[in-house]
């Protein structure tokens, strides 16, 4: 097939390891017989350095006139500013929204080979195989938000949630689907014992699973307790869906069950047009520049994009039995070394892959 696909590598370590996602793309296009046309444009804090803007015009066309978009990571501290008038992150919220990427896939598994990378003990993180399905486009990240200066000269500000029935059905409707694929386990996270926008999630979804969905075992748990239970029992869930804020906290915490952050991808989709895909870490200031980043998290990224954007499942299945394989082999960036391991690099691991990848 043929495939435009836009590289965003960003900031920090983003363009270190989107070009190891970007090899693994050309390696699996030449084995499989397929044509992807790269381009890659400017995101987050040095396209605020270069165009003024995080998300400029050109790189917004160029996204919309995809098939899928491979994302790095952005921000750093040299975009920190509290006073700035915009930010690097604002760019990437910007994308999601204008593509209306509003369902955030994020599997978190914890393989055999790799239990002892995760700080927890292997008896709680062993079988864990949770399919997050975060609300991306809506609540608190998108709501009314401002700040008003009070008459003793202090401030307030706001920042709100807001969630229509809509909004909640569509995220809810990709979570069943995929729970229904999986072992039909869903569990949706709110905080309805104190926000009534948790209260309308808990009643449409309530209703949709009634509906559309009588078939699943479905549960509800407060995120509280839910931050709790992803570390004291991760094995006993399958698909958890939840709004925006609460998904981004709890899939950083789920990075610990796998062991590093530089591990989980995640896709952002839709329900048409062009998905996005990228690791759920960041820019990591600290590494960056060093070499050493992980490149899986993005590379099992690049799978995700092959799978859902392209449609190409046996070439997404290639990508990642060829890390499994490599991390079989015992091949470690330093996030998941143990301890006098010896670890590779950023671009030897993306290297290692490249040499396990098979048709
Ligand atoms: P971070 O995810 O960048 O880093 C957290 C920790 O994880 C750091 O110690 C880092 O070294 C480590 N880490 C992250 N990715 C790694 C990888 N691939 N390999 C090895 N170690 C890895 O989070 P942060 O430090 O809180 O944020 C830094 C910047 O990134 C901020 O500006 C933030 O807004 C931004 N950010 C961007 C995205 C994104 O672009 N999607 C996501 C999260 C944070
Ligand atoms: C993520 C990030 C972003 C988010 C930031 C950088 C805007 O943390 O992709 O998880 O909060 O969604
Ligand atoms: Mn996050």
């Amino acid at each position: 097939m043929n495939a435009r696909i836009v590289l965003l590598p960003g900031d920090g370590i983003g363009p270190e390891v989107t070009a190891q996602g970007r090899k693994v793309l050309e390696k699996v296009a030449k084995t499989f017989g397929h044509t992807f046309e790269f381009s890659t444009h400017a995101i987050g804090g040095n396209a605020i350095d270069d165009f003024g803007d995080p998300l400029p015009e050109a790189t917004l066309t160029a996204c919309r006139n995809s098939d899928a978009i491979l994302l790095g990571a952005v921000g750093g501290p040299k975009w920190d500013d509290p006073n700035a008038k915009t930010r690097p992150e604002a760019g990437l919220l910007r994308i999601r929204k204008e593509l209306g990427l509003f369902a955030n896939l994020r599997p978190i598994t914890a393989q055999e080979c790799l239990i002892d990378a995760s700080p927890l003990k292997r008896e709680i993180v062993q079988g864990t195989d949770i399919l997050f399905v975060r609300e991306l486009t809506g609540g608190i990240y998108f709501g009314e938000s401002g700040l008003t200066k009070n008459a003793d000269g202090s401030e307030t500000a706001f920042s709100t949630a807001t969630y229509s029935t809509h909004e909640i059905e569509r995220v809810v409707r990709i979570a069943a689907i995929a729970a229904r694929q999986r072992s039909g386990h869903l569990t949706m996270v709110d905080k309805a014992n104190v926000l009534e926008v948790s209260r309308l999630w808990r009643r449409v979804t309530e209703r949709l699973i009634r509906a559309e969905f009588p078939d699943l075992k479905y549960d509800v748990v407060l995120v509280d307790a839910m931050a709790m239970h992803l570390i004291s029992r991760p094995s006993t869930f399958d698909v958890v869906v939840t709004s925006n804020l609460f998904g981004d906290i709890l899939t950083d915490e789920g990075s610990m069950l796998p062991g590093s952050m530089g591990l989980l991808p995640s896709a952002s989709i839709g329900s048409s047009g062009p998905g996005l895909y990228e690791p759920i870490h960041g820019s990591a200031p600290d590494i960056a520049g060093k070499g050493v980043a992980n490149p899986l998290a993005t590379i099992l990224a690049a799978a995700m994009l092959l799978r859902h954007s392209l449609k190409l499942e046996s070439e997404a299945k290639a990508v990642e039995t060829a890390v499994d394989q490599v991390l079989a082999q015992g091949f470690r960036t330093r996030d998941i070394a143990p301890k006098g391991h010896p670890s590779i690099g950023t671009e030897e691991m993306g290297q290692q892959v490249l040499d396990a990848l098979k048709s």
